[in-house]
């Protein structure tokens, strides 16, 4: 199994996408921290959201992993503390960390990260399996994702560009990072994994972006360059910017107001609160 490569680091997360683990408000309602809580946060990325978390935790912990070694390394400087740990694991295989898998956990919580970890059909089930065997009996598994239709303008226009410039539309779909399910596949996948589903639910969820920036890591440019990494590295890189170029030239009608000339993507969230039976 190849390991993502490391594209995260804080300053290009905060400039393309600072919005994210801000917007959470509904799923954060939904995890409803108690404070002896011992909660895990899978994809957790540099842990500011999972400071949040832990700072109504007074008698509980949190521990976050996350397979980007530069994030870990910033959360566990700048976001940890006596209940709020950090470590470097691919969530695709959360069983290699023993205390994660032990069963004693009240909840584990995920923010925007299952739509990266579940990309690859061949450990799914394996992701879900173990994210079971961390909870407790009755535990729950609270998340939010990017759900069916989830930045569908930015999605296609980055694999018609790259066709465009002479990629194979196969190889272009293969470099995509992302898998945002269907409320009724997640429902499916978590019944068939030992959970009841509380709630599993698409909210279609416009999302202005960050300001743009003189270096090219804010805006609609910064977003396709971060989340779209993957896609553009199957050009050469001296080609890579002409290809972003292409991309937000293709988008500017389609995701900017008229209003005031502020650009939004088409987020879809799927929001989900499962209970181990
Ligand atoms: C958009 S960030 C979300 C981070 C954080 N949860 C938040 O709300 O800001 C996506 C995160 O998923 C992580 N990720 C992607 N694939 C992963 C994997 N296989 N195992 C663990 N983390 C992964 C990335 O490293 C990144 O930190």
């Amino acid at each position: 199994m190849s390991q993502p490569s490391d594209k995260w680091s804080s300053e290009a997360y905060s400039a393309a996408a600072g919005f994210v683990p801000k917007l959470t408000t509904t799923v954060l309602s939904y995890l409803a921290p108690k404070p002896t809580d011992k909660i895990l946060d899978i994809g957790c990325g540099d842990g500011p959201l999972t400071a949040q978390i832990a700072a109504s935790l007074p008698r509980g912990q949190i521990l976050g992993l996350d397979a980007s070694a530069s994030f870990i390394q910033t959360a566990q400087d700048k976001n940890s503390s006596q209940n709020c740990n950090f470590k470097l694991q691919d969530c695709r295989r959360v069983a290699e960390c023993a205390e994660a898998v032990d069963g004693s956990w009240d909840k584990v919580f995920s923010n925007a990260a299952l739509h990266w970890i579940l990309r690859d059909p061949s450990t799914r089930d394996a992701v879900f399996k173990d994210i079971h065997s961390a909870l407790k009996p009755g535990g729950a598994f609270v998340f939010e994702m990017g759900g069916k239709g989830n930045v569908e303008a930015v999605h296609a226009t980055i694999l018609s560009v790259l066709v465009a410039n002479g990629i194979s539309l196969s190889t272009a779909r293969e470099a995509c990072p992302w898998f945002f399910p269907s409320n009724v596949w997640m429902t499916q996948q978590l019944q068939k994994s030992g959970f009841e589903v509380e709630k599993c639910e698409l909210e279609y969820r416009p999302t202005k972006c960050t300001a743009k920036s003189a270096d090219g890591s804010g805006g609609l440019e910064g977003w396709v360059k971060l989340m779209g990494a993957e896609m553009l590295n199957v050009v050469e890189e001296n080609k890579r910017g002409d290809i972003v170029r292409q991309v937000c030239d293709v988008l500017e009608t389609v995701v900017t107001r008229e209003e005031d000339g502020s650009q939004f993507l088409n987020y879809v969230r799927l929001r989900a609160v499962a209970r181990k039976i």
